[in-house]
């Protein structure tokens, strides 16, 4: 289905043709004085250069052209040669009845639909979710929902990182703590008791403690890294700890991300990419690409264009052990193979450029994806405190992502028990749904790219660009449309007629865009451009809210509009939360 504002810039282009002008002039804006008119043409101006005539000779023949436009009903000339617009009320509401019938309301699906796989969360096998980790599951879980939803087969794989020296370090303290386990027996062959001998919270706690102490203890390690090695060797204790670690690190990282409204399509392990390392570096032995470099095995990734310096990409350290990069170098290789993607898109913390800078580079000029496979970086910045530094808790520690959770349901529950519209009983759950749009939405409203300040007080107001408020507005459609039902009212009647009021309009002309900004917002890659949008829609309902007696309105066709008008905004809205992750409650 053509967008407005496409068919807007037809009646344009058609217009400059006809006038004897290249069509492409014809592009249409938004407006950028909403007190003057809703859309504006600044072709001429444009065109005033080339066909050397003044803008505002070009934009009167312009103008001629489209008197007897039903699009418009106003097409005004203005110094020194802007076409200033304004939609035609009835045009808009039968674009907009049109719009109501679209299964995607509008959105048109990809031609060519391609398969990215996305790569998000990245949590760490054995030590906690942190809140580091929340961004990129946020904003990868809403880049998947909104690929999927214009039509692209996005797969979702979680990247587990299973294989570094944190395994050696829980292995080594393990061993320190419970010599005795059949795991560390010489003849151990590999039958291990399928109970994990930790539970989840004494995995958390024995990570940090092996961590600070091989910090400390050159001995400690030494054994750590050795631990590591043997693991990577297949050691089969260790092999089967691991496997135990893996297992009860898994069943609680399902859960938080549960928590959170994330799923992923896959959840493949750095370990998964291990088989296939020594064929890949053999390859890039024989083609000439690796090479030793005191005693590493490298490649060179700088390029002529480069303004400051790329490190080679390191395959093998001295001693023959893979590196991060190498996974991800192979997990590269396992993906086309597995998946033969057109895309990868990975969404990492952006201090991890430099590292996806050179696994990119690697990975093309060794061949390990085809020339039209794109390898993309969404690099997102801090979540940070008040303080303006990474996000702590009141104690100074790294805030565990549950506790953020709860910290912000908490807050929540208060603000909706005193609101009193939700018993008491339902007020938990209430406050789950609402917590969880102040957090996404407090996250995704930022460009990703950019840091931002967690600010609980802030987030969770019912009041300005916050996720409650959007939840807010549907809670208010809702409530309206649930009255009208139990008066006796048929939801599904009626039309939309042509706008009367200037709010009525502008909730209209607010609902059309909808189809432009999810379809942007996934070219981008920018989920902060649907809260803006969604942020915009709600404020438009609100005004006309204020100003309209919906449900007491007395001609039943123009009631019957109001309710065909808000059930779309619901719509445009409910749609739009579902992409950015979350819902909103029947009540709040
Ligand atoms: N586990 C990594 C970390 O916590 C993030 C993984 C990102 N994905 C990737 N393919 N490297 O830093």
């Amino acid at each position: 289905m053509k967008k407005i504002m496409e068919l807007m810039a037809e009646e344009l282009s058609a217009a400059f043709e006809k006038a004897g002008y290249d069509p492409a002039y014809g592009r249409v804006t938004v407006s950028s004085r909403p007190d003057l008119c809703e859309y504006q043409c600044n072709g001429a101006m444009a065109g005033a250069k080339a066909y050397k005539k003044a803008p505002f000779i070009i934009a009167d023949q312009v103008a001629d052209q489209l008197k007897d436009s039903r699009i418009f009903s106003m097409v005004e000339v203005v110094k020194p040669g802007f076409i200033n617009l304004k939609l035609d009320e009835s045009y808009l509401a039968s674009w907009l009845n049109e719009m109501a019938t679209h299964e995607k309301l509008s959105v048109n699906t990809a031609e060519q639909p391609k398969t990215i796989i996305i790569d998000y969360g990245g949590p760490n096998v054995a030590k906690p979710l942190h809140v580091g980790h929340l961004r990129s599951a946020i904003i990868g879980e809403s880049i998947k929902r909104i690929g999927r939803f214009v039509g692209h087969k996005m797969i979702g794989d979680v990247h587990l990182g299973d294989w570094g020296l944190q395994m050696g370090l829980i292995i080594t303290e393990l061993k320190h703590r419970q010599p005795e386990l059949v795991y560390f027996d010489e003849t151990y062959t590999g039958e291990y008791p399928s109970e994990a001998p930790f539970t989840i919270g004494e995995l958390e706690e024995i990570y940090p403690c092996a961590s600070a102490k091989s910090k400390e203890d050159e001995e400690y390690r030494k054994e750590a890294l050795e631990a590591t090695h043997l693991l990577q060797q297949g050691n089969p204790g260790y092999t089967a700890l691991w496997n135990h670690i893996l297992n009860v690190s898994v069943t609680d990282l399902k859960r938080n991300y549960a928590n959170l409204d994330v799923s992923f399509d896959l959840w493949k392990k750095e370990s998964d990419a291990q088989p296939y390392i020594p064929e890949m570096v053999q390859h890039m032995k024989d083609e000439g690409y690796a090479y030793e470099d005191q005693g590493a095995l490298v490649v060179d990734v700088k390029e002529e264009s480069d303004t400051k310096e790329i490190p080679p990409c390191i395959l093998l350290k001295s001693d023959g052990a893979s590196l991060y990069t190498t996974t991800d170098l192979a997990t590269i290789v396992e993906r086309m193979k597995l998946f033969n993607p057109d895309e990868i898109l990975y969404v990492v913390d952006k201090r991890q450029e430099l590292h996806f800078i050179q696994v990119f580079r690697c990975a093309r000029k060794t061949g390990l994806v085809k020339e039209d496979t794109k390898l993309s970086f969404l690099g997102f910045g801090t979540m940070n405190g008040k303080d303006g530094k990474p996000f702590k808790t009141r104690e100074g520690g790294v805030m565990r992502l549950e506790n953020l959770i709860s910290e912000i349901d908490e807050e929540m529950f208060h603000k909706i028990v005193e609101n009193r519209s939700v018993k008491d009983k339902d007020a938990q759950e209430t406050a789950k749904i609402v917590g969880l749009s102040a957090i996404k939405y407090g996250d995704l409203s930022n460009q990703a790219t950019k840091d931002y300040i967690f600010d609980i007080d802030r987030f969770t107001s019912f009041e300005g660009n916050t996720g409650p408020y959007i939840l807010y507005t549907i809670v208010r459609i809702k409530s309206i449309l649930s009255r009208f039902k139990e008066n006796g009212g048929d939801l599904e009647a009626g039309t939309l007629l042509p706008a009367v009021g200037i709010s009525e309009k502008n909730l209209m002309l607010q609902l059309a865009g909808f189809g432009a900004t999810i379809e942007n917002a996934f070219e981008e890659k920018a989920p902060h451009k649907i809260c803006a949008y969604i942020y915009e829609v709600s404020n438009a309902f609100n005004s006309f809210y204020h100003e309209t007696k919906i449900l007491s309105e007395e001609d039943p066709m123009r009631k019957q509009s109001y309710i065909r008008l808000i059930t779309l905004a619901k719509r445009v809205l409910e749609t739009s939360i579902d992409l950015l992750g979350f819902t909103a409650p029947d009540k709040m």
